[in-house]
């Protein structure tokens, strides 16, 4: 046999396992993905009887869908629902849920949840928090914030809704929580759609952020303004609260055909009131030279009344030249046009000045220069 005849037969099998597989996904019922039998201890089931009905279906109109629907390494499916591209998450790994049920299986069989089941878990106390089970990287400042968030979950007196679930939502990921706390249209969030058992359906909002690494520097100065919009408005326009996001990375970051951002995964969160102590003081993250990692502490963020946190994550993490590798390497505004470094000598200043700041200006009014300029370089470039 010639190296032809091996290369054909290499071929036909990839072609004919890719085919079995597509045809392997179109025909899964994707109610079976639910676990409906999980509940009450699930998301929800407001969209089960139209996973019933299939009305769902995997999308496979890309190769990397495909690949992403067979293999699911994160636990998201990409589908499509009344002609309509959304996300099907089951918003934790597998283990984690079978670690859980474990849990469930050993404390709450048989026993109903209680409102102060829901509020330890939202506010745990000295001795829970060495418990395995206790959301770690959800945190609520004070127990006034654990108490003002509970009054805005309080779905449950829907006849729709069990406590179970909001129980079961806060333990996995609160991501659904704040999807419908932030369904606004101010913050850049994916729309909420529903949920069936252990899946939650949002919004497919597009690629992520590290795909437009090589895109023109207009697209990436465009998305660079909302970023640090982004900042702002998770800081300062909820009525009640402070969000500081504390996994900002390109991957949680989506970006759609109109080159809109939407911050598409919200585990990982530190949420205060607007005026948590009483004191108006102001937090600012300290920069760790030595080190390139990106540090931050939930208690220091906490007593105070606001933090530029959200700020400092997106010009260290996402902006700066020294964004960390593998992140976004050399920043994401890297390689401007020459006019634009004749134009606006001070941006890229102010860009390390918003990761370190000094006496002269701090991360607020660095982000702020920072937007300005990249306005007007999007007008300098478009004329
Ligand atoms: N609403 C969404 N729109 C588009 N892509 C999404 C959306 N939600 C998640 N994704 C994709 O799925 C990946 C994993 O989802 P994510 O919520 O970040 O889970 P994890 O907690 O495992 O990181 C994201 O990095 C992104 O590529
Ligand atoms: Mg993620």
């Amino acid at each position: 046999m010639n190296i032809l005849n091996l290369i054909f037969i290499f071929c036909s099998s990839l072609v004919y396992i890719l085919l079995y597989n597509v045809n392997r996904i179109i025909n899964y019922p994707l109610i079976n993905l639910c676990a409906l039998e999980k509940c009450p201890f699930c998301y929800g089931t407001d969209l089960c009887d139209e996973f019933e009905n299939g009305k769902f279906e995997f999308k496979i109109s890309s190769f990397e869908n495909v690949i992403a629907n067979l293999f699911s390494v994160k636990n998201v499916y990409y589908a499509i629902y009344k002609n309509r591209s959304v996300v099907l998450k089951k918003l934790a790994h597998d283990y984690e849920l079978d670690e859980l049920d474990q849990f469930i299986h050993e404390n709450y069989v048989g026993s109903r949840i209680s409102n102060k089941d829901i509020l330890e878990i939202l506010y745990p106390k000295g001795d829970l928090i060495g418990n395995n089970y206790v959301v770690e990287n959800f945190h609520l400042c004070t127990h006034k914030t654990a108490e003002n968030f509970f009054q805005q979950i309080k779905w449950y007196e829907d006849p729709n809704e069990v406590i179970e679930q909001v129980w079961y939502t806060i333990k996995v990921n609160v991501e659904p929580l704040l999807l419908k706390i932030l369904s606004s249209k101010v913050f850049p969030i994916p729309k909420y759609l529903g949920a069936c058992g252990r899946i939650i359906v949002e919004e497919n909002r597009g690629q992520m952020l590290s795909n437009f690494y090589y895109a023109d520097w207009q697209i990436r100065t465009n998305i660079s303004v909302q970023l640090l919009k982004a900042a702002e408005v998770f800081t300062e326009k909820h009525d009640l609260f402070r969000f500081y996001l504390t996994d900002i990375s390109p991957d949680n970051i989506a970006v759609d055909a109109n080159m809109t951002i939407t911050f598409v995964d919200l585990e990982n969160i530190i949420i205060t009131n607007h005026l948590a102590s009483g004191v108006q003081s102001i937090h600012h993250s300290v920069d760790m030279e030595s080190d390139d990692g990106f540090a931050f502490s939930p208690n220091e963020i906490c007593s105070h009344s606001l933090s530029d946190h959200n700020y400092y994550a997106i010009c260290k993490l996402l902006l700066s030249e020294s964004a960390p590798w593998p992140m976004v390497k050399g920043g994401f505004l890297h390689s401007p046009p020459v006019g634009i470094l004749l134009q606006f000598p001070k941006l890229f200043e102010l860009v390390e000045l918003c990761v370190h700041p000094n006496a002269k200006i701090n991360r607020f009014d660095a982000a702020k220069e920072i937007t300005d300029i990249l306005e007007k370089a999007l007008q300098f470039l478009n004329t």
